[in-house]
């Protein structure tokens, strides 16, 4: 095993707020263990482009509070290719990063994965994205951030349609996952919740509309973004076709979902999956996933991490229905 000198860190895909907390903590574990750290910035755009930059004790401070990455992220094409990743390799090498902590959700692991059974290079992720869906840990880095943030929109959304007697067809995201829209629906006292880990859902909201009842004077449904019935507003119309009486807006709450200070749940969880990045590149692991089970670290090989996490809880669907009768 060859002692790891130099650990290069880098965020890569849609931000989530603790990404930066997780640095952070990247950082600083690695240079109490007198490692040094690059920061790569734009994810792996940056990596090819060597834009690269040492990060120090003081480059960390006081971002622990801050949404965003101080790294920036992309989303890169030229990676896909073997072309892209032999020059990422390259600039790897000439600025001697010997080891990787890869922070963002499934196409930044699909990378991670390449560089390292390509080039063998040592690389940990960690999960960062408010979609949490990953499989290997409870939560991912910004998912609780972002859950906050919609139900505290929803919130102020529910004052006007209460004001207005209105239904609103609330679309959050979560690319083809439901976590955001299910715990959400829960929290924010919804009506329905349509996500595409379940089948029938508009089925289900019509019948709520037509047989529920009829005294409420504000009604929410969330939808996720990947919902098969089509976006908030495909739903929205077919709502007020078919229930004309019923006064029907649509709000879309898009990248506010991604921005803000993270929560003290997205705080901790980060800073103790950066320190446990550092602490298992240096114990030899590598290709794995650092997440959080029942509160105990937990690793998980890359391409197990990247499948898509089956453990959501319609359960969940079932209260967020008898809840609102
Ligand atoms: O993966 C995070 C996420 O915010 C998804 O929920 C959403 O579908 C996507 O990224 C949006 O990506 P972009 O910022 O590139 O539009």
């Amino acid at each position: 095993m060859t002692q790891i000198k130099n650990i290069g860190v880098f965020t890569s895909g849609g931000d989530a707020p603790g990404m930066n907390a997780a640095i952070r903590a990247v950082v600083r574990t690695a240079l109490y263990h007198d490692m040094q750290v690059t920061g790569i910035r734009r994810g792996y755009e940056g990596m090819i482009n060597g834009d690269y930059e040492f990060l120090h004790r003081k480059s960390v401070s006081n971002i622990i509070q801050r949404g965003g990455t101080i790294l920036k992220s992309a989303r890169s094409e030229q990676f896909k290719t073997a072309e892209g990743r032999k020059l990422a390799h390259y600039q790897l090498k000439k600025h001697n990063v010997d080891a990787l902590v890869a922070i963002g959700g499934d196409g930044t692991f699909t990378g991670a994965k390449a560089l390292y059974e390509e080039f063998g290079i040592p690389v940990i992720g960690l999960p960062g994205t408010i979609d949490n869906d990953l499989t290997g840990t409870d939560y991912t880095i910004g998912y609780d951030t972002a859950i906050n943030t919609v139900i505290n929109a929803v919130d102020k959304i529910r004052d006007t349609a209460e004001s207005h007697d209105r239904l609103f067809i609330v679309e959050v995201m979560g690319r083809d996952s439901g976590m955001i829209a299910l715990r959400t629906g829960v929290a924010s006292g919804a009506e329905s919740v349509l996500i595409p880990e379940s089948k029938d859902d508009l089925v289900g909201l019509f019948d709520r509309l037509e047989n529920g009842r009829k005294d409420k004077s504000s009604r929410i449904v969330i939808v996720a973004e990947g919902e098969q019935e089509g976006g908030a507003f495909h739903i929205g119309n077919i709502v007020k076709e078919k229930f004309p009486h019923i006064d029907t807006r649509v709000s879309i709450l898009g990248h506010i979902q991604r921005g803000g200070k993270p929560t003290c749940m997205d705080r901790v969880l980060a800073s103790r999956l950066g320190y446990a990045a550092v602490e298992a590149l240096k114990a030899g692991r590598s290709g794995e996933m650092i997440g959080v089970i029942h509160d105990e670290i937990a690793y998980t090989p890359l391409e197990k991490a990247i499948e898509k996490s089956s453990e959501i809880n319609l359960n969940l669907l079932k209260i967020v229905e008898i809840l609102s009768l």
